[in-house]
């Protein structure tokens, strides 16, 4: 694998097995992960987007290894730890790291934050002194625009916004390479977002991290993400660099996602509604899964799925119609 690419997978598969009757036999599957392949480079921001359901936090928490991949590879810089065990997992967890919506999640109620921040230290780098742990969890925190005086208080004295800094210096203080920021921003008032996403565009380049990027929300990754990767039951639909993606959809889903997104500009007749719920991933619809909501879906959509296929550089879209004429709501 080229040297400057971070993380990548190959035909990954997660099924979350569906049990039936006394004898809990295994009926079905939610296949909530369906054959992903994806390359993260080093250094780079790829967002990843979809709706409730489309398999996207599955994905990151499968990236880090949280939970075995049911079929295909997840390579980690040149080391392929999908069939990994434990044990072997052991130096990598340093550097891979998850920052959550909900930064309470990670943070423990009854620790002090300078307890929670140098919890990782003491299992990662158990030759480390007290002291040591504790001048690191003062450098982060500082990183993140906190001052170092707060290592002594706990979760429920700080705003959102604050919560939220500290989460992210826990990602940090194991020095990771890579990040999976998963709605890392959604649940803030929009002008606290503004700033988290600011601290996290800068602490990108400072700490030269590569990220994942997972958000429902549009918007926000385009203040953030250098490509953007769209899923829909648990598959990639279309991948391209940001503003590429955004200027010229090639997938009438992305289309679809994107005239959701309110634009000043944008008049009510102009916008697609998605119709329906997204179906089931125990049973996606036969051959292209977004058929039965698709505006341009044709008889031969239902026969295979479409391949990810390349639209321009590094533009890649799994489509059957290629030939579409997709709207774009920032279109120059
Ligand atoms: N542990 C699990 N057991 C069974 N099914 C699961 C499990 N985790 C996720 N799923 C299912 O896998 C699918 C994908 O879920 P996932 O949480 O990855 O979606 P998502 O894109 O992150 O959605 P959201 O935007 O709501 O966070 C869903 O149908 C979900 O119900
Ligand atoms: S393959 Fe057919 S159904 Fe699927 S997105 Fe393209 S046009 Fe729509
Ligand atoms: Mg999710």
């Amino acid at each position: 694998m080229p040297a400057d690419v971070m993380i990548e997978t190959v035909a990954l598969k997660k099924h979350f097995p569906v049990r039936k009757g006394i004898l809990q036999r295994e009926a079905k599957a939610v296949r909530a992960l369906d054959g992903i392949s994806l390359t993260i480079r080093r250094g780079e921001v790829l967002g990843l987007v979809g709706e409730s359901g489309s398999g996207k936090s599955t994905l990151g928490k499968t990236l880090m290894m949280q939970e075995p991949p049911t079929s295909g590879q997840i390579v980690f810089g040149d080391t392929e730890i999908s069939r990994f065990s434990e044990r072997l997992l052991k130096p990598f967890r340093r550097r891979m790291q998850m920052i959550f919506q909900d930064p309470f999640s990670s943070l423990n109620p009854r620790m002090s934050v300078g307890d929670s921040l140098t919890m990782p230290l003491r299992f990662q780098a158990p030759d480390m002194s007290a002291s040591a742990r504790l001048d690191k969890a003062r450098q982060v925190i500082e990183t993140v625009g906190l001052s170092g005086d707060i290592l002594e208080r706990f979760p429920h004295e700080f705003s959102g916004g604050q919560r939220q800094r500290i989460g992210i210096a826990r990602a940090l203080i194991t020095d990771p390479e890579f990040i999976v920021a998963d709605e890392a921003v959604s649940a803030l008032d929009v002008s606290v977002q503004a700033q988290v996403l600011n601290l996290l565009t800068e602490i990108r380049h400072r700490w030269q991290l590569t990220m994942l990027f997972v958000t429902h929300d549009l918007a926000v990754v385009g203040h953030i993400a250098d490509r953007v990767a769209v899923m829909y039951l648990g598959k990639i639909v279309e991948v391209a660099p940001t503003r590429e993606l955004f200027t010229r959809p090639r997938h009438p889903y992305t289309e679809a996602l994107m005239s959701a997104v309110p634009t000043p500009e944008r008049r009510a007749h102009q916008r697609i509604m998605l119709e329906g719920d997204i179906p089931s991933p125990i049973s996606p619809p036969s051959g292209c899964a977004f058929r039965t909501r698709c505006p341009y879906a044709k008889p031969a959509c239902a026969d295979s799925a479409p391949p990810l296929d390349v639209r321009g550089t590094g533009h890649y879209a799994a489509c059957h119609r290629p030939e579409l004429e997709l709207a774009s709501p920032i279109a120059t």
